[in-house]
């Protein structure tokens, strides 16, 4: 399964989700990789101190995407992209070859105006492949007693993509996490509120299709 995570807009955690979900799928024993398409290669140098046993990938052109995707997928359960802030080739060519889009904001107008963007590449990518793939808005940063967080979370729906239901909170621990080279689930204590987030969220996001590869590898060590 090849997951995206991308927007038009830098800052609002394309990486950093693109990071603790490839190592939330890994500590659940999947073979998973990592395809870094963002120059600034965030995800890919925070991913070889978090998780080394992760395959790593970059890419810079559209070219090098598709190979990489193409190589990665068959010898992995779940690839993860890390989209460049921006929605031109290479994001595109991300979203062609994804069966999950997620498209991280946070509450700021100039975030909220940014899904109109995502929403038209969304639909580009879905109308090639015959509906692939699909698309959730992911409410990130979100504070509890802040008026545009609760705006944006009674107007989301609205925006014209699926909004995942599970959100995640403004919370000092991802950055902490990413200064120590680690992910909020491996940080103990300090990072068990935005674990409880991301796991609520990722079970959400990816359960059936981590459930699914459970229930296959379950019947290959039956069928021995
Ligand atoms: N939920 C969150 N709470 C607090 N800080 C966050 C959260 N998500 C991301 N950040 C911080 O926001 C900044 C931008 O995140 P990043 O994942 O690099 O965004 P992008 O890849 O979209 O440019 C980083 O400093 C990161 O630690
Ligand atoms: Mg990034």
């Amino acid at each position: 399964m090849m997951i995206v995570c991308a927007n038009s807009k830098g800052g609002v955690g394309k990486s950093t989700l693109a990071t603790h979900l490839a190592v939330w799928l890994f500590d659940q024993g999947f073979q998973t990789a990592l395809l870094d398409t963002d120059k600034q290669r965030s995800s890919s140098q925070w991913i070889v101190e978090a998780e080394p046993k992760i395959t790593i990938r970059v890419a810079d052109t559209p070219e090098e995407c598709l190979k990489s995707v193409q190589g990665l997928v068959s010898s992995h359960d779940f690839v993860i992209g890390d989209a460049p802030g921006g929605l031109e080739d290479l994001s595109r060519t991300l979203f062609i070859l994804a069966d999950l889009a997620i498209f991280p904001i946070s509450p700021s107008i100039l975030d909220v105006r940014s899904v109109a963007g995502a929403t038209t590449v969304l639909r580009y990518a879905q109308g090639i492949n015959g509906g692939r793939p699909d698309g959730r808005l992911v409410l990130n940063k979100m504070k509890t007693r802040d008026t545009i967080s609760q705006e944006l979370k009674v107007g989301a729906p609205q925006l014209g993509l699926q909004v995942a239901q599970h959100v995640v909170r403004d919370l000092q621990a991802y950055r902490d996490a990413a200064q120590q080279g680690t992910v909020v689930g491996r940080f103990g204590r300090k990072g068990s509120h935005a674990a409880a987030d991301l796991d609520g969220l990722f079970r959400e996001l990816v359960g059936d299709a981590v459930t699914n590869k459970q229930n296959v590898r379950r019947q290959n060590v039956e069928n021995g």
